[in-house]
C-alpha cells in the first residue's frame, strides 16, 4: 500500500498532546503544503494564523475553544491553526452568474484537510475544531468584524500512538458505480 493510504488510515482527531514543543520548520512546511491545496478558479480564499509562539495568544485560543464547555480538550495543544475565509476572485464570466463565495467552503474544507494531512506526515496529530467562541477569538486575534474564522485546527505532538478504530459508513452506503 502507498504511503498515501497508510497516512489516511493513520491520521484520526488527535485531542490530547504531548509537552513537546512543535519545530518553527515543521509548521512552515504543513502550510506550505496546504497552500497547494485546489480551489474553484485557483481563487485560494484562504488565510491561516499559526498561533504557536506566543503563549498568551495559543491561550487565548484554547479559551475561545473551550468556552462552550464541549471543547475542554485542547487546553495543552501547543499549536492552533486558525483558518480564515478571504474573498473569493472567480473568473469574471463565472462571477457573472455565482455568488463568489459559493465554493469558498469547500475550498477551505480542502485546505484544512492538506493541512491536517501535512501534519501527519510531520508526525503530529491534529483536530479540526468547528465549534469556538468566534467573536472572543476574533477579539483576541485582533481581527476586525467581517472577519470570517471558519474553522480551527489544534496540532501538536500527539501523546499516544494508538490508532483508533474507525466508524465509518460502508462503502456501499456512500458510494454508486455506475
Ligand atoms: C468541520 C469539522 C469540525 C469539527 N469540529 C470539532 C470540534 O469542534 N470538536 C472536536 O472535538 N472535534 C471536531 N471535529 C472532529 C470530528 O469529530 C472527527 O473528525 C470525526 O469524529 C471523525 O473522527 P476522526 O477525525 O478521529 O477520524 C471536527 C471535524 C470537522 C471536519
Amino acid at each position: 500500500m502507498s504511503d498515501f493510504f497508510e497516512l489516511v488510515k493513520k491520521r484520526q482527531s488527535t485531542r490530547s498532546f504531548s509537552d513537546k514543543p512543535v519545530e518553527r520548520e515543521k509548521l512552515v512546511e504543513i502550510v506550505d503544503a496546504a497552500r497547494l491545496s485546489p480551489s474553484a478558479c485557483n481563487s485560494q480564499p484562504w488565510k491561516v494564523i499559526v498561533a504557536a509562539e506566543d503563549k498568551k495568544i495559543v491561550t487565548e485560543v484554547a479559551e475561545s475553544v473551550a468556552l462552550l464547555g464541549i471543547n475542554k480538550y485542547f487546553a495543552n495543544a501547543p499549536v492552533f491553526f486558525v483558518v480564515l475565509e478571504e474573498h473569493a476572485k472567480l473568473n469574471r464570466s463565472i462571477a457573472q452568474i455565482v455568488d463568489s463565495q459559493i465554493w469558498a467552503p469547500g475550498d477551505l474544507g480542502g485546505f484544512t484537510l492538506t493541512l491536517c494531512y501535512a501534519a501527519e506526515e510531520l508526525g503530529l496529530g491534529t483536530c479540526v475544531i468547528g465549534l469556538f467562541d468566534r467573536p472572543r477569538l476574533r477579539e483576541a486575534l485582533g481581527l476586525p468584524l467581517h472577519a470570517k474564522i471558519k474553522l480551527i485546527v489544534a496540532a501538536g505532538y500527539p501523546s499516544t500512538e494508538n490508532v483508533r478504530h474507525k466508524e465509518r459508513k460502508t462503502l456501499e452506503e456512500i458510494a454508486t458505480f455506475v
